[in-house]
């Protein structure tokens, strides 16, 4: 079976890849093969998964997730499964997430569930301590995996279901399209080391240093940022980043659109930065997220 890519009506930079009915169903007798324990527990299950899931797609399905969010140009995909029939529920989803993240290679261990996937809730009240859950706040631009030592290449995030919603759109930014990415990248306050610890809530009990920008291989800017976790030690560095909040935030240049439930944005963690829109105020509110993030394999 080939595969459908089409450009994101909001830009051309996002390729969105459906899956019909009639693929999903094809991945059903394989993914009975595996419980979601089994995936946890046995690492080694989850490329025997990705690899029947590729098979579906004779091989296409990696090759096309590779191309997109290794090319600069690009750089994120929305997968768009048809789910709509309740056969597929949302172990179906961790599965089928499970195996894009095998395809492009490995995920980072998440410290704040102890899996190689974290699922959360976003809800009307919120107890947490940071933006992450709290439903009527932006959740400004960032990157992921600013305060962890391992390397963050791509994120995957999956919206498992959605009820009583209205508003939270994503949103999403690419660095060449930011108006003052030259600007700020090339300013020597973002080459510095900052810290970067996090609340408690991450648990992760160290810190890190590394700049907000550097380079990739071909000389051009990549970015590291989060609103909520750099310590600046100094005004220059608090200064700094206050200008870069406020001009990632105004730029005009963000796409914000709605996700289908079901649908995963898997994006370059380099060069895109993702965030929500609030949501409107209602008391049963409700949305489950899964995000994995990791590395490339090659
Ligand atoms: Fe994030």
């Amino acid at each position: 079976m080939s595969l459908e890519i089409k450009d994101h009506s909001i830009s051309k930079r996002i390729k969105v890849i459906q899956i019909q009915e009639t693929e999903l169903d094809k991945l059903i007798f394989p993914f009975n093969k595996h419980s979601v324990q089994s995936l946890e527990y046995k690492p080694f299950s989850r490329f025997s998964l990705a690899k029947s899931v590729d098979d579906v797609f004779s091989g296409d399905l990696s090759k096309n997730l590779n191309q997109i969010l290794k090319d600069r140009n690009s750089g994120t995909t929305i997968i768009e499964p048809n789910i709509n029939n309740s056969k597929f529920d949302k172990d179906f989803l961790v599965k089928l997430s499970t195996a894009f993240a095998y395809l492009v290679g490995l995920p980072n261990f998440d410290s704040m569930t102890d899996k190689y996937y974290a699922r959360f809730h976003v809800k009307h009240s919120d107890s947490s301590d940071s933006y992450l859950r709290k439903a009527y706040r932006n959740l400004d631009l960032h990157t992921d995996g600013t305060f962890v030592k391992e390397k963050t290449d791509w994120v995957l995030m999956t919206k498992m279901e959605e009820i009583n919603t209205f508003g939270g759109e994503s949103v999403l930014l690419h660095l060449d399209d930011w108006e003052h990415c030259k600007e700020l990248s090339e300013d020597p306050v973002g080459k510095q080391n900052f810290v970067w610890g996090s609340p408690k809530s991450k648990n992760i009990d160290y810190k890190v240093e590394h700049p907000v920008f550097s380079k990739d291989k071909d000389g051009k800017p990549t970015i590291s940022y989060i609103d909520q976790f750099p310590e600046p030690k100094n005004m220059e560095q608090g200064l700094f980043l206050q200008k870069l909040s406020d001009a990632l935030e105004q730029s005009k240049n963000k796409l914000s659109f709605p996700l289908k439930p079901g649908s995963t944005i898997f994006s370059n963690n380099y060069f895109w930065l993702h965030g929500r829109k609030p949501f409107k105020q209602d008391m049963n509110l409700s949305r489950e997220l899964l995000r994995i993030r990791g590395v490339f394999s090659q």
